[in-house]
């Protein structure tokens, strides 16, 4: 059946390229295809609530360099509780059906991480006309080469790790970055090979703590009177357990992770007697304009995910392979988390170029 009215959505934290996306599905939707298309406020927070408002061309007009999402998003919102480990029906779920019918919805777009994505793929067993797009700063979906929102962040990790670079040798210290990507290692392996990361901690190759002193001390044995350390916000040492910042009880995903970054500040000072000092990067690296990559990422992305609805391919996210854009189910997509493997050709490259994992 033609599509009529397509919804889209954007859950999660926000990212880079959400805008672009958006933009390009209204419009390839509109111009191709005579769809109408409705913009769902607050990601699934708007499904459930109803709250949703006609986009055209017009109103996608300019956002394509804009940081944030037009839609608002929502990392709590859930039309499922979570039980076991498993989405299960609720009232919302009933509240969520009902506007995509009150609506008229032939097809929705949820553009999302994991959270939003996994929701999406049960959803599809009820309702069966859902489309994915993945995007999220921490590049840890798995069936996809790269996420939108990606190198923006690593982007702005570099440009940090440049600056934190002079200040760290003016005054002889060491510099610790810490950054964002959950349990996957992926902005600190990539942020820090493009911006020069001395010692590079991530969640995926446990460190020993003597093994990261012992990389400073080498490098001062060596002349260098200053290093910089990136360590991923979800890097732990061997046999220890995350860092939890904070946990937010009505979110899906509850577990805020930070403050290894200190940490290991406080253990390199007192093990090697060099002056640390610690910079958290935050939510700094999902702000700002998409970078020309992740435009182009995300606008072939929406393009892609129109094309596949109107040819009937629900239950699909689609994927980047090489330079192609491909459907892949949902459920696939969803049921692990991409993360970096020791044996990775960018971490034996990190080492080739000196850098310690602490390993
Ligand atoms: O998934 C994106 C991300 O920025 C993670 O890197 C980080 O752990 C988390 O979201 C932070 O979530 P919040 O915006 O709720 O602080």
């Amino acid at each position: 059946m033609p599509i009529k009215r397509a919804g889209v959505l954007t859950g999660g934290g926000d990212c880079p390229g959400l805008n672009a996306a958006v933009r390009a599905i209204t419009r390839k939707g509109i111009l191709d295809y005579s769809w109408e298309v409705i913009g769902i406020q607050d990601g699934y927070e708007g499904l459930i609530e109803g709250q949703a408002r006609p986009l055209t061309s017009d109103d996608v007009a300019n956002i394509l360099p804009r940081g944030g999402t037009i839609l608002g998003t929502s990392n709590k919102a859930s039309p499922f509780d979570l039980r076991d480990g498993k989405e299960v029906e609720t009232e919302r779920t009933k509240k969520a059906l009902a506007n995509i019918d009150r609506w008229g919805l032939d097809a929705l777009f949820c553009i999302g991480g994991d959270g939003t994505l996994t929701i999406a793929a049960k959803l599809a067993e009820l309702w069966p006309n859902v489309i994915g797009l993945p995007k999220t700063i921490d590049n840890d979906l798995r069936c996809t080469d790269q996420t939108f929102g990606f190198d923006t962040a690593c982007a702005f990790v570099t440009d940090a790790l440049d600056r934190l670079h002079t200040t760290a040798d003016a005054h002889h210290r060491v510099m610790v970055v810490e950054v964002m990507g959950r349990y996957a290692g992926w902005i600190a392996l990539e942020g820090g090979l493009a911006g020069g990361g001395d010692v590079i901690l991530i969640p995926e190759m446990p460190f020993s703590r003597q093994k990261v002193i012992s990389a400073i001390e080498e490098r001062s044995a060596r002349g260098k009177r200053s290093s910089i350390v990136v360590v991923s916000e979800g890097a732990h040492a061997a046999g220890e357990k995350h860092v939890v910042d904070s946990v937010v009880s009505d979110s899906p995903d509850p577990i805020r992770l930070g403050g290894i970054g200190k940490h290991v500040a406080t253990f390199i000072e007192e093990g090697t007697g060099h002056e640390s000092r610690v910079a958290v990067l935050g939510h700094m690296q999902r702000g700002g304009s998409p970078s020309f990559y992740d435009r182009v990422l995300a606008t072939g992305c929406g393009t892609r995910a129109a094309e596949l609805a109107a040819e009937g391919m629900f239950g699909n996210m689609v994927a980047l392979r090489g330079k192609d854009l491909v459907p892949v189910p949902l459920g696939e997509a969803t049921c692990s988390l991409k993360l970096v493997t020791p044996d990775h050709r960018l971490v034996t490259t990190a080492k080739a170029v000196g850098a310690s994992f602490g390993i």
